[in-house]
């Protein structure tokens, strides 16, 4: 990366993977992406973030050529999940004489990503770093954006925040500021899938790290993927677009989804006879039957995510669940809905291992799981159906 003179005393020295698909096993990155580090030089020079482990040798050339690495004072890990803190431990081989700053979480992360028991100082909420010339940088603690780890780091001098992950895209343009964007719609479009990918199960704390970020004078942002945002530019509209995002949404009546998959519909009969059942007992209940195959995957993570109560349906293939429906619980902000009432129900061949499997996982995810689930060898008899239309009834009866 070109290194990018953000201000006076600001340079953003991280490094571009334009080329990236995918990032952290699940998250798209269609435009690529950017790890992000900055430099503060003067009386003394402050690294914020470092980057991903595979760019250390492009990292420190660019860091080389702002300042000798050997004169940095000091590092602050913001957040340390691999893609920032991955090369922490090459660099301090060049500047040895840095001091580690993060949250008191960052630095109990730092000794199992560094393997290094010392050598950290935890820094609280508030907690000032005078970094010479008159000036300071300011600590906010900022958990779950995106790590309990996170913190931002306050610049009053130059109105700018550093905020890691938070606000950030994965998009990849050389120029790294928000007025240099060639494709804001392309921009945009990263901004939201970044957005879900990796705050959607945090969002409280996304609207409590709005306030965070609007209680300080700020008129850029410098985050750790993707481009600066600036006032007059994207900022304001990146904050109106997360604080939308983050809001919690609101049913008139009681949502109830229910994701099934079914290779010869016995599965999906059952679907129908518990909610059947559901709805004896709350006549006005959106119960929503879903075959999961037949939904893109973001849309049943809303409905997975923001309802009352839910329902899995699979049969059992080879032993398990089906993937669909795995795929499906991947995207449970498990935070959020801890305590949500939920249960299985499917039909089986001879083992029937897809229920109490599903049950499990969903016991594991401190959900509120109900009785163990209803499941049906083969083909429901006339009695089968009564006994799921009872289960819906009763799983409707204790919400
Ligand atoms: C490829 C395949 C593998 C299966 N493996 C199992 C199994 O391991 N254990 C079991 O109990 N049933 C197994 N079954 C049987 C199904 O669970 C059973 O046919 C069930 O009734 C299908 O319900 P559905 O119509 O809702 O899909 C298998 C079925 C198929 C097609
Ligand atoms: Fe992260
Ligand atoms: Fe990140």
């Amino acid at each position: 990366m070109d290194v990018t003179r953000v201000s006076e005393n600001v340079y953003s020295i991280g490094v571009l993977n334009p080329n990236v698909r995918i990032s952290d096993v699940i998250v798209p990155t269609e435009c690529g992406t950017t790890y992000n580090s900055y430099l503060i030089k003067g009386e003394k020079n402050i690294l914020i973030d470092v980057t991903h482990p595979r760019f250390f040798d492009e990292y420190i050339e660019n860091v080389r050529s702002v300042v000798d690495p050997s004169k940095i004072d000091y590092v602050i890990m913001n957040h340390n999940e691999p893609d920032h803190s991955g090369s922490l431990e090459k660099l301090l081989e060049v500047a040895p004489q840095a001091q580690v700053l993060s949250s008191t979480a960052g630095c109990i992360y730092l000794r199992n990503i560094l393997n290094k028991k010392d050598g950290y100082r935890a820094v609280k909420e508030g907690e000032t770093l005078d970094i010479g010339g008159g000036k300071e940088l300011r600590f906010m603690m900022a958990p779950f954006l995106h790590w309990p780890d996170t913190m931002f780091t306050y610049f009053a001098a130059e109105k700018m925040i550093f905020t890691c992950d938070f606000l950030g895209a994965h998009y990849c343009e050389p120029r790294m500021i928000d007025k240099y964007i060639d494709n804001l719609g392309q921009y945009e479009k990263c901004f939201k899938t970044y957005f879900s990918a990796i705050f959607g199960p945090f969002k409280p704390y996304v609207l409590k790290g709005l306030e965070k970020l609007n209680s300080v004078e700020a008129d850029i942002v410098c985050p750790s993927h993707g481009p600066i945002l600036t006032k007059g530019n994207q900022l304001e509209r990146s904050k109106e677009l997360i604080k939308e995002w983050s809001q919690p949404e609101t049913h008139n009546k009681k949502y109830i989804p229910i994701f099934f998959c079914s290779a010869y519909g016995y599965t999906t009969h059952l679907a129908e006879k518990i909610s059947e059942g559901i709805k004896s007992v709350i006549a006005d209940a959106d119960v929503e039957i879903m075959n999961v195959n037949e939904h893109p995957l973001d849309e049943l993570a809303g409905k997975i995510n923001n309802n009352d109560a839910f329902l899995l349906g699979s049969p059992t293939i080879n032993k398990n669940a089906v993937p669909p429906i795995w795929n499906l619980l991947s995207t449970v902000d498990v935070i959020n809905i801890k305590g949500r009432h939920a249960s299985a129900f499917g039909s089986f061949g001879w083992s029937g291992e897809a229920v109490p499997m599903l049950l499990d996982q969903l016991k594991m995810m401190k959900l509120n799981v109900f009785e163990s689930g209803y499941t049906v060898r083969f083909v429901p008899t006339k009695e089968d159906d009564q006994a799921a239309f009872d289960f819906g009834k009763r799983f409707a009866q204790q919400l």
